[in-house]
């Protein structure tokens, strides 16, 4: 475990970075800001480590405008139909950062927030912990929020994501880490081959916002029920969003550790599994991507650079009676675990 500054506030606060090594080389790389992921080196069936997460390579990069690169996203990921929903009879109405609706927590969410890190000592892994207090009234939401996320990166190859939080005032709340993978550690993701456990999905209005119908994807490309390369029917869905930017909706129970999705890198070898006590998936393959933003290392980051597979709540559950319910109320803790495993094949 190593901790360093990566850069520094306009005010001048220390922006942090936690280093996680275990004894396979794997590094997981996490700042203070937005407890964001930053970097992600994994071995490919040669042993050669790459880093397969986009971002930036100082803090600058982050402190300006991107997709969300790796950060932890919060109160509400995803989309909330004209920012507005109503909570034990009262009306609220958020900043619409997206369109006519809200998207991702509102125009300065939790991953444009400083986080407080730790490191937490635990029998054969490391665990740095992240801790945010949200304010009564942040981005219109309701009660004081406070949030903790724990990422533990053990020697079998599995980063954790552990989320805990707890409120005043009821509220909505939906978690969510935004990293966006290439396996290959470069090129893009078309060659990725996908599948997603799921057999359902939440089709969605032109503006991406659920109509509320529960579908099934047979026969269509969202179908991921067998491993599938992701570019093989993406010619498919023309139009708005271009590209897979779909709630996939898990089977098994709500709450409990399942697999959600298996992605891999045929010319790496790189497997990841992810794993997550969350109802949903948002698949992603980075449609909005279009090379004005230059990454690590100078690369500019083209449509389709990389994929994200976000557990979660399904978009705009709090004006979904039918969706599962993603209120938090003051007594109760929410917890959501996420778990990215790596292996080679
Ligand atoms: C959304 C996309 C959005 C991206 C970056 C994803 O979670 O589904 O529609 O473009 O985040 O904001």
């Amino acid at each position: 475990m190593d901790r360093s500054i990566f850069g520094k506030m306009a005010g001048g606060t220390d922006v942090e970075l936690f280093t996680l090594q275990n004894a396979r080389g794997t590094t997981a790389k996490i700042i203070t800001y937005g407890a964001s992921l930053q970097g992600l080196w994994v071995p490919d069936r040669t042993n050669k480590l790459s880093d397969v997460v986009l971002g930036f390579d100082d803090l600058k990069g982050y402190l300006g405008p991107h997709p969300y690169f790796g950060g932890t996203i919060g109160r509400f990921a995803n989309r909330i139909a004209k920012g507005k929903f109503t909570l034990d009879g009262r009306e609220y109405a958020l900043a619409l950062n997206d369109g006519a609706n809200a998207l991702h927590g509102g125009r300065e969410g939790f991953s444009r927030k400083l986080w407080k890190g730790e490191i937490v000592k635990g029998a054969g892994s490391a665990s740095v912990q992240f801790t945010y207090v949200s304010a009564d009234g942040e981005e219109g939401f309701p009660g004081t929020l406070k949030a903790a996320v724990v990422y533990t990166l053990t020697d079998e190859d599995k980063l954790k994501i552990d989320y805990t939080a707890t409120t005043d005032k009821a509220t909505p709340l939906n978690l969510t880490n935004h990293s966006y993978f290439n396996l290959a550690g470069s090129g893009d993701i078309l060659s990725h081959v996908l599948q997603l456990n799921a057999n359902q999905y939440t089709p969605v209005d032109a503006s991406l916002i659920p109509t509320g119908e529960i579908a099934s994807v047979r026969g269509t490309p969202l179908d991921f029920t067998q491993p599938t390369t992701i570019g093989a029917r993406i010619g498919q869905l023309a139009g708005n969003p271009g590209g897979y930017d779909h709630n996939f909706v898990l089977n098994g129970e709500n709450g409990k550790l399942k697999l959600a999705a298996r992605v891999s890198d045929p010319a790496s070898g790189r497997l990841m599994e992810v794993w997550t006590t969350e109802p949903g998936v948002q698949f992603y393959s980075g449609n909005f991507l279009d090379g004005t933003i230059q990454g690590k290392g100078g690369v500019a980051y083209q449509k389709l650079a990389a994929l994200c597979l976000e557990t979660q709540h399904y978009p705009d559950c709090v004006n979904h009676p039918n969706f599962p319910s993603t209120i938090l109320r003051p007594g109760s803790v929410f917890h959501q675990e996420t778990i990215l495993k790596f292996s080679v094949r």
